[in-house]
């Protein structure tokens, strides 16, 4: 069981910076997940937290004590990466209880763990196999297993899952779930699968280009993104971007595009640019007689008990999603409405979310 802290954590590799400026918390027993774009600094963050990198400046707590030098062996913490590799002239028993041999663990309870472990990740049946002829799901739960037998204080998970295919990484969610209810370990999951994360995340952490956007748990990411990279990056599919008249003013509840009206939460702010960029995520968009948005559907995509489509309308092309028991036509004209309460507004000069009624109460 451990808290963790960084503290202005920051890695420079000559001239380039890989971690910038990056302070966070995390609680024991917290399932925290980092994620973000490829290259934006994800695995040099855990490696520093692991020790396997040392920070160019900042430091790394871990249970108050500070950590920034120790070796990786001195911090109790357990380490899944993406290609893991296991020992392949051992069988699965032996690769599993290897970390024990290492910390000379006695016999008996090696055998005991072992099993314990196994029993957690249903291999118990392919204890005496060679893990050259293992499936890769198989291949996955050693590695797990691997990690979890030393019972650390903390995990770190580099997109463990990214090398299954999508049916199978799905069952391991869940399972990594489950296992982390029954072990509560403080554990780090990296991935660029917004999916993922937001289905296994306490919180999430989303960074790019080196820097921490926002952290917060999923559906606050999900509702109230600080960033229109962050509104962007979460949600599939991918939430429409509207560019609408500018020149706000600090109280105002509508948006215009030309002479059509859009209510909006209450803002907060004053905005001097000429245009805005209203964020509507594609469930937020209704077929509503009353409304006052007209278009024409060009697309129809069923995904089982929900469908998408795409509407042709004066504010420019819209991905929208309804139940499938609504009959929705291609090539049929549509009167649509936004539900007002989720928009969002965002600066279009520094891609901040604009301050709103939607953002009152929240640390966000
Ligand atoms: N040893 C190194 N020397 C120089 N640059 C490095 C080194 N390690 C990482 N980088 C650079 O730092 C940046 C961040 O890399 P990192 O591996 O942390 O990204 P990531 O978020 O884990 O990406 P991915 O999702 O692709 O794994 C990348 O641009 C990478 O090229
Ligand atoms: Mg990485």
């Amino acid at each position: 069981m451990a808290d963790i802290e960084i503290k202005n954590l920051c890695k420079v590799y000559d001239d380039f910076t890989a971690v910038k400026d990056s302070s966070f918390k995390i609680k024991n027993g917290e399932f925290f997940v980092m994620l973000g774009p490829s290259g934006c600094g994800k695995t040099t963050t855990l490696r520093m937290i692991a020790g396997l990198e040392i920070p160019t400046s900042g430091q790394i707590f871990i249970d108050n004590k500070d950590v920034t030098f120790l070796r990786a062996s001195q911090r109790d913490i357990a380490f899944v990466f993406q290609m893991f590799a296991l020992y392949s002239h051992m069988n699965v028993e032996k690769n599993l209880s290897f970390p024990l041999k290492m910390q000379h663990v006695k016999r008996k309870e090696i055998k005991e763990r072992v099993l314990e472990v196994a029993k957690i990740l249903r291999i118990e049946q392919i204890l005496k196999k060679s893990v050259n002829g293992l499936s890769s799901g198989d291949r996955q739960r050693v590695a797990l297993g691997r990690a979890l037998i030393r019972k650390p204080k903390v995990f770190l998970m580099d997109e463990p899952l990214g090398a299954l295919d999508a049916k199978f990484r799905d069952l391991m969610t869940k399972e990594l779930l489950l296992l982390h209810k029954r072990i509560n370990a403080t554990t780090i999951y990296v991935t660029h699968d917004q999916l993922e994360a937001m289905s296994m995340a306490d919180r999430i952490c989303v960074m790019n280009q080196s820097e921490i956007l926002q952290i917060g748990k999923p559906l606050d990411i999900y509702r109230k993104p600080t960033t229109r990279f962050v509104a962007g990056f979460v949600g599939s599919p991918e939430m429409n971007f509207i560019t609408m008249n500018g020149h706000l003013k600090k109280g105002q509840s509508e948006v215009f595009f030309k002479d059509l009206k859009i209510s909006v939460p209450k803002i907060h702010e004053d905005l001097d640019e000429d245009k805005v960029i209203l964020g509507v995520r594609p469930e937020n968009i209704k077929i509503d007689n009353n409304g006052n948005i007209s278009g024409k559907v060009i697309g129809v995509e069923y995904l089982g008990s929900r469908q998408l489509f795409m509407v042709e309308t004066e504010l420019g092309l819209l991905t929208a999603r309804a139940h499938s028991k609504e009959n929705i036509q291609n090539g049929s004209n549509v009167v649509l409405s936004f539900k007002t309460e989720s928009l969002i507004l965002f600066n279009p000069k520094n891609d901040k979310a604009i301050k709103s009624d939607l953002y009152e109460d929240s640390n966000v």
